[in-house]
């Protein structure tokens, strides 16, 4: 009994360490700030409804630090002074919705 409380504990350990990316993000926030400030922008390069920036083959994102990054260099392009909360927002959108990483 006290062995498989163990493993129990041991297998759950790595969940309270690692916290999911952006998880101090809110998507749903993210998701009006995307559509007010990201997407007409992706919709002129990659035409429908931009979404394919994120989901094409060769996109360049590969994790969740390269999101957040990716996201800091388009808000400097946008030059809105984005706060730290809704760079967290946007990340934790993009991440829902396209990226899934872990
Ligand atoms: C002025 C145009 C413009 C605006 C505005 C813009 N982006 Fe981008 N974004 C781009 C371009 C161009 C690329 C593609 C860069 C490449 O492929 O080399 C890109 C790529 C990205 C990617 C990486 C996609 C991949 O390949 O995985 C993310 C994430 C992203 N943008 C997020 C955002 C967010 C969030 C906003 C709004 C805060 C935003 N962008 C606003 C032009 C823009």
């Amino acid at each position: 009994m006290k062995a498989r409380l163990l493993i129990l504990s041991l297998a759950t350990l790595p969940l309270s360490l690692h916290a999911a990316p952006f998880a101090k993000g809110d998507a749903k926030a993210g998701e009006k700030l995307h559509k007010e400030l990201c997407t007409s922008c992706h919709i002129s390069r990659f035409g429908g409804d931009g979404s394919k920036i994120y989901t094409r083959p060769d996109r360049r994102v590969k994790n969740a630090s390269a999101l957040a990054q990716q996201i800091a260099t388009c808000n400097t392009m946008l030059a809105t002074q984005l706060f730290p909360e809704d760079e967290a927002n946007l990340g934790a959108y993009l991440n829902a919705t396209f990226y899934k990483f872990k």
